[in-house]
Formats: structure tokens, sequence, C-alpha cells
């Protein structure tokens, strides 16, 4: 039987966290359907930053109710490509994860190379490799983790259609994936599938074998999938500067004595209707330009006299 997203609803998923900078949120449709499709016993992330994949894999352990052991290990420092990061990164991480996900999973704060040890050989179904992405770090990741996958074992490296500024992972995915079952999208900068052991869940094998007969329709399924939520986080990040200009806006009335009859301007409000928001806030913005141009002639007025009526910019 054919690959049948019907089979994967969590596919359709909202997640809990997007965060404002990841590049991997278009990947969050296929890692819900994957833990769904491996429902493995062990999922491990090197590279973890804000979140956006793993808690994607909790999200689904949690949905499915897995008794999966899940880890995240990274210093959460940054490195040479996502760049260095202040504190502030992992404790945000933290107050979303710990309330949700600390029954099943732990943050490793941690080298890569520090935590290989906390594992045992054959012990990892599920292994997500987003450190550092040079050819060199991802090779070295890699051989390094390898050994700790389970007959099981599938391994995901992201990042496999970056070929600009230093990036080799697409390199070592050349080398890896002949003699294994493996599929990539292309979508989000990339994500290899491999899989590394010779006992391949039934339902991921069915997905390699039809994604290969199809794979510009699974690539597109997905894909359509992960731009929505990217299409999510660029409303998300308009809203917020939107309720920003309302109260840059509102500032500037009460600095120049006029009433602001929305106080607070609502981040939840530009969410709720956007379009609404942004047409009420033109509104205001063109009566404040006339007010402005209002406020600067009557200043140049000599006293006594009566400032001209300014026009709408409409
Ligand atoms: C590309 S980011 C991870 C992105 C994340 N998976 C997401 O969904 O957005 C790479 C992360 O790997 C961490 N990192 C890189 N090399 C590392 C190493 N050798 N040991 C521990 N952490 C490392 C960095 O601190 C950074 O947070």
């Amino acid at each position: 039987m054919p690959f049948n997203p019907l089979e994967y609803p969590l596919s359709l998923m909202e997640p809990i966290l997007i965060s404002d900078a990841s590049a991997w949120i278009g990947h969050i449709p296929f890692a819900f359907t994957l833990v769904q499709m491996m429902r493995p016993q062990s999922i491990v992330e090197l590279g973890t930053h804000k979140g956006d994949s793993y808690l994607a894999f909790c999200q689904a352990v949690a949905n499915l109710n897995l008794p999966t052991q899940c880890a995240a290990i990274d210093t959460w420092l940054g490195d040479r490509h996502s760049g260095t990061y202040g504190e502030q990164v992992f404790a945000e991480l933290r107050a979303a994860h710990d309330p949700r996900y600390l029954g099943f999973s732990k943050l490793i704060r941690s080298t890569f190379d520090q935590a290989a040890g906390m594992f045992a050989d054959g012990s990892i179904d599920l292994l997500h490799i987003d450190g550092l992405h040079s050819y060199d770090a991802a090779r070295h990741d890699f051989e390094t983790w390898l050994p700790k996958m389970s007959p099981r074992g599938v391994v995901l490296l992201h990042d496999t259609a970056v070929r600009a500024d230093g990036f080799g992972v697409w390199r070592l995915w050349d080398e890896v994936t002949p003699g294994r079952p493996h599929f990539a999208f292309e979508h989000s900068f990339g994500l290899g599938v491999l899989a590394v052991g010779a006992a391949l869940p039934d339902a991921l094998a069915r997905f390699f074998s039809d994604a290969q007969e199809n794979p510009a329709l699974i690539r597109n399924y997905f894909a359509r999938l992960g731009e929505s939520l990217v299409q999510t986080r660029y409303r998300q990040a308009l809203c917020w500067w939107l309720a920003r200009q309302q109260n840059l806006l509102n500032n500037w009335k009460l600095r120049t004595g006029q009433s602001v009859d929305q106080i607070s301007a609502n981040l939840n409000a530009a969410m709720t209707d956007g379009v609404a928001f942004a047409a009420r806030l033109t509104t205001q913005i063109d009566a404040a330009l006339v007010e402005d141009i209002r406020l600067r002639q009557q200043l140049q007025q000599p006293a006594g006299g009566a400032a001209p009526k300014a026009q709408s910019g409409q």
C-alpha cells in the first residue's frame, strides 16, 4: 500500500512554537508525520537553538502519547553559521519546554562530543543533526553518532540544499546516501531523511519507496504544508510591527496632548484581523500627519494669528 497522507493527520497539527529565527519552520509538518510513521523509542537532536525542530518532535510525541525519550543537545551559545546569541534564548526555550515536556525530554547543555558518552551504542531511533553546517563539522557529527543508531535508525540532516557560505551538508549527503534508503526535501534549505539501520519501520519503508516513485508529489505536499507555517510566521512578524507602529503613534499623540482612543497597541488585535488593524492605523496616521502640519503651522504663526486648516492626505 502506498504512503497515504490521510494516515498521518499529525502533519496538519498547529505547532505550539514558531520562533522568529529558524530556517526549519517549513519542515515541521514532516517532523510531525515522521514521528507518527516511526513511533521512535528515542529521539536525539544535535543543534536546537530556539527549539523549532525539537519542540515539534516533542509535540508529536506528547500528542501521540508515545513512550519516547527525547534529548536536545546544544551549547546554546551559537556557532559560526547560526551566529552567537545570549542567555535569553535558552531561558525562553526552557519556559516553553519544561512545563510541557520535562516528563520525557531533557535539554542537555553541552557540546555534541561531550554528550556522546551519555548515549549507548544502538540506542537512538531518530537523530536530527543540525549543528555547524560545514562539511567537516557535519561529517564529524555524523560519524560520531552513527554507532549510537538503532537498527530502526533514521538520521535527519538539515541544510542539504545549501551550497553557499561554507555549507557542506550537501557533500556529506552525497557521500552517505548510496546503498541506504533516503529522500531529500528541497524546501526550507533542504532536509535529508536517511535510514541507517537494517530494520526500517514498515511505514517508513513505504514512505521511501513511494517518495522515490513520486518525488515531486511528496516534495510538493510537504513543501505546501511547510509554506503555510512560514506564512504564519510572516503574518506574526507583520502584526508585531503593526502593533509597534500603533504604539509609536499613540506615544506621539500623548506627547502632543491628544487623546488616544486605543491606549495599548494590542498584538492580539492585530493578529485577529490584521487587515482591519492596518486600515484603522492608516486612517489614524493620515489624521496624525494633518495634525502634525497644523501644529507646525501654529508654531510658525505670530502670537494671536490663526493657523490655516491643513488638508487630509486622502
Ligand atoms: C542551526 S542551529 C539549530 C537550529 C534548530 N534545529 C532549529 O530548529 O531552528 C545550530 C545550533 O547548533 C549549536 N551547535 C553547533 N555546533 C555545536 C556543537 N559542536 N556542540 C553543541 N552545540 C553546537 C549552536 O549553538 C546552534 O544553536
